[in-house]
């Protein structure tokens, strides 16, 4: 919004990193499909399509119980798929930055640590963990599968980087989670952010069983997502990780587990 402000009154505002879309699709999808059917209901409202899509329903002069019936879901459906498609943007664009500063503000960085973050997307995680290091070395990794993040990619992550002045301490990797490339006992800390729900179940466990294994003992591993929480506290558990704990995160339905190896 600022920017676009800044843009009508013909000012160049200073660019920043840009750290995508989640499920561009789906955000798209959304939004179209509950613009669609609020046009239908408010046209229908108004009397604009009262004699044209719903007339098939029309038993009388009046609204038959199915037509009403009809809009009412139609209405329905659309404030959803509005609500979700509202979400993700603003998630994406503001929430998860806000997330971002609650989660490395919480690793309590020394400067001199090799983090990893699986998964990386456009550096979102990588990069604020990189602001707080020194000596030390943020490494990225991903397969950049651009249906869960819009223009997710190497060339990214690295522009990001220098936007944000720390891309002498930044490495990106084009790499699998489920075989990481990495010697065992690597990283002080290992980080990943809504990546493991748009795996299955075995595919999870391998994910993570890599992350433990790249991770040194007395490491911290770090999980930030939506969904299958409680499999994967007795994940880590099984693991042999310790001290899990569910840290609270300033985000609706964004959770976080933290684990120490
Ligand atoms: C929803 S995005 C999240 C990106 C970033 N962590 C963030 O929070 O902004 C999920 C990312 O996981 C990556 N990903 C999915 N499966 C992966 C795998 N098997 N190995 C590495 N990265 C993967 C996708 O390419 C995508 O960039």
């Amino acid at each position: 919004m600022i920017q676009f402000i800044a843009r009508l009154h013909g000012i160049k505002p200073e660019e920043q990193p840009d750290y995508g879309q989640d499920v561009p699709g789906v955000a798209k999808g959304t939004a179209v499909f509950g613009l669609l059917t609020s046009g239908i209901v408010i046209a229908h409202l108004i009397g604009l399509l009262s004699t044209g899509i719903f007339v098939v329903l029309r038993t009388g002069t009046g609204w038959s119980f199915w037509e009403t019936l009809g809009l009412t879901i139609l209405a329905v459906l659309g404030v959803i798929a509005l609500a979700i498609s509202g979400f993700l943007v603003w998630s994406s664009r503001r929430g998860k930055l806000l997330m971002r500063d609650r989660v490395i503000a919480g690793l309590k960085l020394r400067g001199d640590e090799q983090v990893l973050d699986v998964g990386c997307g456009n550096g979102l995680l990588l990069i604020g963990a990189a602001e707080k290091l020194t000596t030390g070395t943020a490494v990225g990794v991903d397969i950049w599968r651009s249906d869960l993040e819009s223009n997710n990619s190497r060339d990214t992550v690295m522009h990001n980087a220098a936007l944000a002045g720390v891309a002498d301490r930044v490495q990106v990797q084009d790499a699998n989670a489920l075989d990481l490339p990495f010697v065992d006992g690597r990283f002080d800390i290992v980080l990943t952010s809504l990546m493991l729900h748009h795996m299955n179940e075995a595919e999870r466990q391998t994910a993570v069983r890599q992350m433990v294994r790249v991770l040194k003992p007395g490491g911290k591993l770090v999980i930030v997502d939506l969904a299958h929480l409680s499999a994967l506290v007795t994940l880590l558990h099984a693991c042999g990780l310790t001290a899990v704990h569910q840290v609270p995160l300033n985000l609706p339905f964004f959770k976080q587990l933290v684990a120490t190896k």
